[in-house]
């Protein structure tokens, strides 16, 4: 009897061990990594420029308190059900943003969510869209951030309940729901619908906001870009696929225009988060634009809460 007692013990012990040492820091990175952390040519910082708009970065990083929004010292509060986060400074500040930061620990935290000591970030840091960056684009964006000033100074931690509050476990959830696959050009489409993927799924990271989430707090697979509740306040963020609850309606030149100027085909005005998405997309081009509405245009349509509501 003590000896069962003890290997279930033992086996217990080694299980809870196991768990532990999985979610720890660099489990994602030990399995499933696909390694594309480096860039084949000189970064191009003019390049980094567009994607950092199209990227939103300075929707969250940008400091409260200054008006220049590219002095991105970090701490404006983000609101989720978890909790309140705090962007962090990614300023070139040497010592409270990321100027000692080599490229490669860069793309690992934009494509893999894990920081140059290991230790895993929250998805409230989008990169689970992120990591469709190309290691090229990532590079650029890197180099355009150098560009801008230094903001000393740091945001507070972030104020989250438990079990959140737990940033081990951030590990094993990469493990589980990281996705591994990059998105390649798929060469039977146009090159504006590959772009536009591009834009929506990676860099614009449009689904984040766009879908619902399954109580992992990852994007329900079948209803992605089909609505969902607004994680940041009341009402529901709209359907972007082509259903009648969506934007079947919209021609794609309706939908590259309010990317441009945040009106919808009825002349009312986007608020809330899609306001100051609208402030980022506004700096794309209009090519760039139509792409991402031909994209949205051609996903099969997924039924969506009625925009009556
Ligand atoms: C929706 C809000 C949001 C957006 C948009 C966003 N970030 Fe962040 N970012 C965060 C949060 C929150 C964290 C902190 C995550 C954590 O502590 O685990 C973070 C962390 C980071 C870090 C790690 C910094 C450190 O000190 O470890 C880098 C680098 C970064 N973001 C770069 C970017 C870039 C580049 C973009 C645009 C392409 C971007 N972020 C867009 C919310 C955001
Ligand atoms: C930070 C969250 C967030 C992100 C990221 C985001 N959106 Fe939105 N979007 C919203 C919200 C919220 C609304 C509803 C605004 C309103 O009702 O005034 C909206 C509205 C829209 C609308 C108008 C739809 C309608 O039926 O009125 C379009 C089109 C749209 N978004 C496209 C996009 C695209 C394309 C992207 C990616 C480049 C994107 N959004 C990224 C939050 C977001």
């Amino acid at each position: 009897m003590g000896r069962l007692i003890r290997s279930v013990l033992a086996a217990v012990t080694l299980a809870a061990f196991s768990a532990y040492w999985l979610s720890g820091f660099d489990a994602y990175t030990v399995f499933r990594s696909d390694g594309r952390l480096t860039s084949s040519r000189p970064p191009n910082a003019a390049n980094g420029k567009v994607l950092f708009a199209a990227g939103g970065c300075f929707s969250c990083h940008a400091s409260p308190s200054s008006p220049d929004r590219l002095h991105l010292g970090g701490g404006q509060p983000l609101k989720t059900p978890f909790g309140v986060f705090y962007p962090p400074n990614i300023s070139p500040d040497p010592l409270d943003g990321i100027g000692r930061w080599t490229q490669v620990q860069f793309i690992r935290a934009l494509r893999e969510g894990t920081a140059p000591d290991g230790h895993s970030y929250y998805p409230a840091f989008p990169y689970p869209s992120y990591r469709h960056i190309t290691p090229d684009d990532a590079a650029d964006l890197f180099a355009y951030i150098r560009t801008l000033p230094a903001v000393s100074g740091r945001a507070p931690d972030h104020d989250l309940a438990f079990p959140y509050s737990v940033r081990r476990g951030l590990g094993l959830w990469k493990l589980a729901f990281l996705e591994g696959t990059a998105i390649d050009n798929d060469p039977a489409r146009p090159a504006n619908w590959n772009r536009g993927r591009y834009l929506v799924e990676g860099v614009g990271h449009c689904a984040e906001c766009h879908s619902p989430r399954s109580l992992a707090g990852t994007i329900i697979a079948e209803k992605r870009l089909a609505g969902g509740p607004n994680l940041e306040g009341k009402g529901f963020v709209p359907n972007l696929t082509p259903d009648k609850t969506g934007l079947g309606e919209w021609s794609e030149a309706e939908i590259a225009s309010l990317l441009k100027d945040g009106f919808t085909p009825e002349f009312d005005s986007v608020g809330g988060a899609m306001a100051d998405v609208v402030r980022n997309t506004a700096q794309l081009s209009d090519a760039d634009r139509m792409a991402i509405a031909v994209y949205l245009k051609s996903l099969p349509p997924i039924a969506g809460q009625s925009r009556s509501k």
